[in-house]
């Protein structure tokens, strides 16, 4: 499984840092939805669960935590601990967030808006229709 790591382009000069974030531009798709993570309590785990047609790309704006991508036959687990640093996660990519820093602000840009009928939350059917799309 390839990770896919997004290095943004940081526009600093001596007042600070600036970021811009692009659909189709620097992210890879139409931005339908933007959420964010904030106030994970410690060792709680989040996710667990992949979508069924949604692309997704998770920028850590504070703090640090990791997320494990699972595509059914390999995990690989990405440490997200940088501004300019975006992890896209494609669908059909099994997640799970861990090890959130207090401080941890992780912002989520969508290529959908919310739909419940677009997860699968249970591991072994995800195994069961990745398998089955080869
Ligand atoms: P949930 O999927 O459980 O979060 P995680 O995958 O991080 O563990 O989402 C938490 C709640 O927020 C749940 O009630 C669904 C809701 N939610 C929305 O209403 N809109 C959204 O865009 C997202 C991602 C979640």
């Amino acid at each position: 499984m390839k990770i896919e790591i997004i290095n943004f382009e940081i526009k600093g000069n001596e007042r600070g840092s600036l970021i811009a974030l692009e659909e189709n531009k620097n992210i890879p798709f139409d931005i339908r939805r933007v959420y964010y993570i904030f106030g994970t309590k410690e060792k709680v785990r989040r996710g667990f669960h992949a979508h069924k047609q949604l692309n997704q790309v998770a920028i850590c704006l504070n703090g640090s935590c990791k997320i494990l991508l699972d595509d059914g036959n390999e995990k690989k687990a990405v440490l997200l601990d940088q501004p300019d640093k975006g992890l896209i996660i494609r669908e059909m990519i099994w997640h799970e967030m861990f090890d959130f820093s207090e401080d941890c602000v992780l912002i989520v840009l969508a290529s959908e808006l919310y739909e419940e009928s677009d997860y699968i939350r249970n591991y072994e059917k995800y195994l069961c229709i990745e398998g089955s799309n080869g």
